[in-house]
C-alpha cells in the first residue's frame, strides 16, 4: 500500500498479535500504551499526527483530543464510552467505534458469577478451605442463601441485561423484574421470556426484588444513581450487585447499607476509582464479593471484541462504514 493511503495509527492499549498485524499491513502504527510511564511520551509525541486510534480503558477528554488534530475516529476494546467525551467528538466530526454484541453473553455469565458468589458466599467459603480453616462441617453462621427462585430486579435492559433475564427466569426460575426506558415487547423480542418478565419502575423494583443488578450504562443520567435513598428502599436482606460501571454507585451509601443498614451483600465487578484503591473499604469488606472489572475477560471474548474493533478501525480509515458506530448524534 503506498505511503498516501497509509494512515497515522495509535494503539493505546495492547492489541493480540494478529489483530496488530492485520493493522500493520494497511497503516503507519505507533504502540504506546499512557498508562505505561515508559510509553507516556511516545503516546503524547504520536498525537500530533495520528489519523485512528484503537484502545480502552483510559480517558480521551477534550484537552487530548485538542492535542490530536488529523483524529478522524477512535475504535474502543469495550462496549461501555465512558471513557470518551463524547460532545467533544460529536463537535470535531470524530467517529467512535466501540464493541457492543459480541461480548454479551460473557458479561451476563460474570454478573451471574456475582450473583451466585454473593448469595452462596463462595469466595468466602473457598478461602475458608485454601486457609486451612475447614476443620469440622460448616454450621448456620457459614450458610448461603438460595438463588434459584428468588426475585431478580435489573436496572437496563440492552442486550446484557436481557442475557441475565434469560440466564435468571430460564436457568433458575427467578421471576425478573426490569427498569429501562422503554419496556420491551417480548413477544416480538424475547418470546421465550412471555410471563417471566415484567417492566417495572425503579422504585417499586427496588422494594420488590431479593437481588438487583445494575446493567446500565454510565451516563449523566445515571452517574450516581444508587444512593441512600435507593439502597433504603432495598428489600431487608436483599443482594446488590454491579457489573456495569462504578460511578452508577455512591460507594459511601452502598458502605453505609452494608455496615447499618439491611443489605445483606453486594457483589461488585466494577468501582468508582479503578484498580481498586487498596485503602478502599469495599476491598475488604466481609459482606463484599469484589472482581478486578472482568465483565468480557475471557479469551474468547477479548479477542472477538479486538477483531470487532480492529475491523471498526479499519473500515472507517477505508472511508467505509463501520460495523459498530456509537451514534453520536444523540449526545
Ligand atoms: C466494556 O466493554 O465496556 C467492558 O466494561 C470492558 O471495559
Amino acid at each position: 500500500m503506498s505511503d498516501t493511503v497509509r494512515k497515522n495509527v495509535l494503539v493505546f492499549r495492547e492489541l493480540p498479535p494478529d489483530q496488530l498485524a492485520r493493522l500493520k499491513a494497511q497503516h503507519k502504527v505507533t504502540v504506546a500504551n499512557p498508562r505505561v510511564p515508559e510509553q507516556a511520551a511516545r503516546f503524547r509525541d504520536a498525537l500530533a499526527t495520528t489519523e485512528g486510534m484503537i484502545g480502552s480503558s483510559y480517558a480521551i477528554d477534550e484537552g487530548l483530543l485538542a492535542s490530536a488534530p488529523r483524529l478522524r475516529v477512535i475504535s474502543s476494546v469495550s462496549v461501555g464510552v465512558d471513557n470518551y467525551a463524547l460532545p467533544a467528538l460529536a463537535k470535531r466530526g470524530i467517529m467512535l467505534c466501540h464493541t457492543p454484541g459480541v461480548l454479551t453473553e460473557t458479561t451476563a455469565d460474570t454478573i451471574f458469577s456475582l450473583i451466585m458468589a454473593s448469595s452462596r458466599r463462595l469466595v468466602e467459603l473457598a478461602n475458608l478451605v485454601r486457609d486451612g480453616h475447614w476443620q469440622r462441617n460448616i454450621g448456620e453462621d457459614l450458610f448461603g442463601w438460595d438463588v434459584h427462585g428468588k426475585t431478580l430486579g435489573i436496572l437496563g435492559f440492552g442486550r446484557i441485561g436481557q442475557a441475565l433475564a434469560r440466564r435468571a427466569a430460564l436457568g433458575f426460575g427467578m421471576p425478573v423484574l426490569y427498569h429501562n426506558r422503554h419496556p420491551i415487547d417480548a413477544a416480538k423480542e424475547l418470546p421465550e421470556l412471555i410471563g417471566k418478565i415484567t417492566h417495572t419502575p425503579m422504585e417499586e423494583l427496588l422494594q420488590r426484588a431479593d437481588i438487583v443488578a445494575v446493567v446500565l450504562p454510565l451516563s449523566d443520567e445515571t452517574r450516581g444513581l444508587m444512593g441512600p435513598r435507593e439502597f433504603g428502599l432495598m428489600k431487608p436482606g436483599a443482594i446488590f450487585v454491579n457489573g456495569a460501571r462504578g460511578a452508577i454507585v455512591q460507594e459511601e451509601a452502598l458502605l453505609q447499607a452494608l455496615n447499618h443498614g439491611t443489605l445483606r451483600a453486594a457483589g461488585l465487578d466494577v468501582f468508582a476509582t479503578e484498580p481498586l484503591p487498596l485503602n478502599s473499604p469495599l476491598r475488604t469488606h466481609p459482606k463484599v464479593t469484589a472482581f478486578p472489572h472482568i465483565g468480557s475477560a475471557t479469551f474468547e471474548t477479548r479477542h472477538a471484541m479486538a477483531v470487532l474493533a480492529t475491523t471498526n478501525l479499519l473500515q472507517a480509515l477505508a472511508g467505509e462504514r463501520p460495523l459498530a458506530m456509537f451514534d453520536l448524534s444523540v449526545v
